[in-house]
């Protein structure tokens, strides 16, 4: 007799953001190195654990394919291109902190 299989969980969390880390968007491998820099600025931010944390995940593919590196905020579904690492801080601490989408930076909302 087999043991029954556990049930899946999820602990809270108010953000999933998605980095692409393919090779089109930003051949420079930039996506890679964003995705790297990712958990010590949201460590840096208070997102790393706890009920509002935020959850992140690498993607060989967002189907954008240029002007990389490109980088997706759900449940909003704010598009974030060209993300630079310095970019990407602000778009930690006033997006993912903050709650205010970096409308400069957003080509394409959900
Ligand atoms: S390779 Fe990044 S969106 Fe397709």
């Amino acid at each position: 007799m087999s043991a029954a299989p556990l049930a899946p969980s999820m602990e809270p969390y108010s953000r999933h953001v998605l980095v692409c880390v393919g090779g089109f968007c930003s051949p420079d491998q930039a996506g890679r190195e964003l995705y790297r820099l990712l958990p010590a600025l949201l460590q840096r931010e208070g997102l790393l654990f706890g009920p509002r944390r935020i959850k992140r995940g690498e993607t060989p593919c967002l189907g954008v394919c240029t002007g990389g590196p490109i980088i997706v905020v759900y449940p909003e579904g704010i598009w974030y291109a060209g993300v630079t690492p310095a970019l990407l801080e602000r778009i930690v601490v006033e997006h993912l902190r903050d709650g205010r989408v970096v409308e400069d930076a957003v080509f394409h909302r959900l």
